[in-house]
């Protein structure tokens, strides 16, 4: 929620109570990716660049893909017209985020190779490009994590820098997160993503 609308909830909780139980109740007999997707293009419309990365966001996390998103924008063209879905797509360039990728956006989740698991010493954490995606790599012992680099909050690319001992800072709101186990420890609330991992021959692979 934007700090504007935290003040008037300070001041006036009890008008601004109503309009939140109406946006609520207003979705109840839609499923949460429907009510979505509905956000979205809302936020598109009304062109608020920060609802729109918060609403996206949210979209994702509750399992609707990249395409599903695009869909509702251009199933929304009569409403936004052309200049809001572009507008709406430069901000996605500008998020940068893999899954939108046009090598990545329509292919199924499979096993890819990140790196030499001789490369990387129990307890490290390296952060490795694997070409479309980024990803910080932690091995303990014989357990190996693999996260995404972009934070979940508003998709910043985290440097390596951003690493303190085992705590990853977001440079951009300070989410901390645990790198041992991708947990949100501070700040914000979302883990990183991970994926699965395993080891071939050598090679730590993990599926996106
Ligand atoms: S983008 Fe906000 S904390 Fe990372």
């Amino acid at each position: 929620m934007s700090d504007a609308l935290n003040y008037l909830v300070a001041v006036r909780g009890d008008a601004l109570g109503h309009y939140f139980k109406f946006l609520k109740d207003t979705g109840k007999h839609l499923d949460p990716k429907t009510r979505d997707l509905i956000s979205v293009i809302t936020k598109v419309h009304s062109q608020t660049e920060s609802g729109f990365k918060q609403y996206l966001m949210r979209a994702l996390r509750d399992g609707c893909t990249p395409m599903e998103i695009i869909d509702a924008l251009l199933m929304a063209f009569p409403a936004l017209g052309l200049a809001k879905i572009v507008w709406a797509t430069e901000i996605l360039l500008e998020m940068d985020m893999p899954e939108f990728k046009p090598e990545l956006i329509n292919s199924l989740p499979q096993w890819r190779d990140v790196m030499a698991v001789a490369d990387i010493a129990d307890g490290e954490v390296k952060r490795v490009d694997c070409g479309a995606r980024t990803v910080f790599v932690y091995r303990e012992g014989d357990r190996y994590k693999v996260y995404d680099s972009h934070c979940p909050h508003q998709v910043t690319n985290i440097p390596h820098l951003a690493l303190e001992g085992k705590t990853l800072t977001c440079p951009k709101h300070h989410w901390k997160f645990d790198i041992a186990t991708g947990a949100c420890i501070a700040v914000g609330k979302h883990p990183l993503k991970s994926f699965e991992t395993k080891v071939e021959a050598g090679r730590l692979l993990a599926l996106w």
